[in-house]
């Protein structure tokens, strides 16, 4: 029997350079001793308190099916917040609830891509973004972002892709690279954006994790509201990564739109889930900044540690829980370089070529282990590269 085009095709095949990952996770599971510092997984769970009110929601009976669009308690309050931290007016109407960031971002481009329309998206790139355009029936077309200009965009070249395409996704703060785009820089895309027609996906999951200066949501600029779907999720705000639970905010018309879509596809989220969402997100600020902390702390026991010798790049990181090295002196690529880390040291990084061609030469460091293991795995991380420098001069 035959299966889609577009099933068969979501992903492309071949290396992906995620082969270090799925190696690091085989030797864990043979029992070996390996530090990860991979994926975007907080090392503290969901705090135990939003857990009570999951668990008091669901034996209180809201375990049947939920309101599709989300709850009018949990819209009402990702609207207030975004209000507060925007500025720009947003109501319920405005707010769709889904299954977590990923199912919005499919959301996101079902709503405005037709197939054989092309979506574009910035490289580096978080895994899914090629995978959720294709998802759609359309067509995936990367813009390269360059390490000379710490990855922040150039809208000419964004314009350069524009012709026949309908759609740019971009990440701040971002996944890979923990950069966060300059005012500057979305100035530039917005209106990129206007000129071209394009409608702009913004995925702002690490809205909360900004460490240096405040984060800027394109939706906020001058009349970019009603072309901006925005993307948002508890997973990394509140470490609900597991709970699915995200939003889509965006002109009351394309919501009205995605909550039929919602119908045909997830039918809503868990009450109890959206219930311990709603308690999280009226708690403020003070528990999300607790639940940045660490990686705030962590990046500046990076910066001391980086400081300190002069082989290992570190991209300019102001947010998200990643730090992006450059680590072309020590003459391997990221993926090499990544390999023989896991097999020399047992430590676990994702090379820059995971996150597409822009990254080659970088490997991704997340911040997601305790303060002096992360200090003492980064240590060794920069020791070994300052060897392999050191013999790629002597050779
Ligand atoms: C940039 C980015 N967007 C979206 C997601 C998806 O997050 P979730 O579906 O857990 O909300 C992630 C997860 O790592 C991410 O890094």
């Amino acid at each position: 029997m035959k299966l889609s085009h577009r099933i068969m095709h979501l992903t492309e095949g071949g290396s992906d350079g995620w082969g270090v990952f799925y190696r690091a996770r085989e030797l864990k599971a043979q029992g070996h001793a390996v530090t990860e510092l991979t994926i975007g997984e907080h090392d503290v769970g969901t705090a135990p308190d939003i857990l009570a009110e999951m668990y008091a929601s669901a034996r209180d009976g809201h375990t049947g099916y939920a309101s599709v669009p989300g709850t009018d308690l949990l819209r009402d309050t990702v609207a207030a917040r975004v209000q507060t931290r925007t500025g720009v007016p947003t109501k319920r109407h405005n707010v769709l609830i889904t299954p977590g960031g990923q199912a919005a971002l499919f959301a996101a481009h079902t709503a405005v891509c037709n197939p054989g329309d092309t979506g574009l998206y910035l490289d580096p790139y978080y895994a899914t973004y090629p995978g959720t355009i294709r998802g759609v029936g359309a067509v995936a077309k990367a813009v390269q972002t360059h390490a000379q200009d710490a990855f922040q965009p150039r809208a000419e070249e964004i314009d350069k892709h524009a012709d026949g395409a309908v759609s740019l996704l971009i990440n701040t703060p971002n996944n890979p690279t923990g950069v966060v785009y300059t005012p500057e820089t979305l100035g530039a895309i917005a209106e990129t954006c206007k000129r071209r027609d394009l409608w702009l996906i913004s995925d702002e999951v690490y809205d909360t994790q900004v460490w240096e200066g405040t984060h800027l949501s394109p939706r906020a600029l001058p009349d970019m509201a009603d072309r901006t779907l925005v993307i948002g999720s508890m997973s990394k705000s509140h470490a609900m990564t597991g709970s699915r639970c995200g939003w889509v905010i965006g002109p009351e018309e394309v919501i009205d739109h995605l909550i039929n879509l919602a119908t045909h596809t997830t039918y809503g989220v868990p009450g109890f889930i959206q219930d311990a969402a709603s308690f999280a997100l009226s708690a403020g600020q003070g528990p999300e900044e607790e639940v940045a902390a660490p990686f705030r702390r962590r990046r500046e026991i990076a910066g001391r540690i980086l400081a300190r010798q002069n082989v290992v790049g570190l991209v300019p990181a102001h947010g998200a829980m990643y730090l992006m090295l450059d680590i072309r002196a020590t003459g391997l690529s990221g993926e090499g370089f990544a390999n023989t880390l896991l097999d020399t040291h047992a430590i676990a990084v994702m090379p820059g070529e995971s996150f597409g061609k822009a990254a080659a030469g970088h490997v991704r460091v997340a911040m997601t282990i305790d303060d002096e293991k992360f200090g003492d795995s980064l240590q060794v991380l920069c020791d070994f590269a300052g060897e392999l420098s050191r013999s790629a001069a002597a050779s």
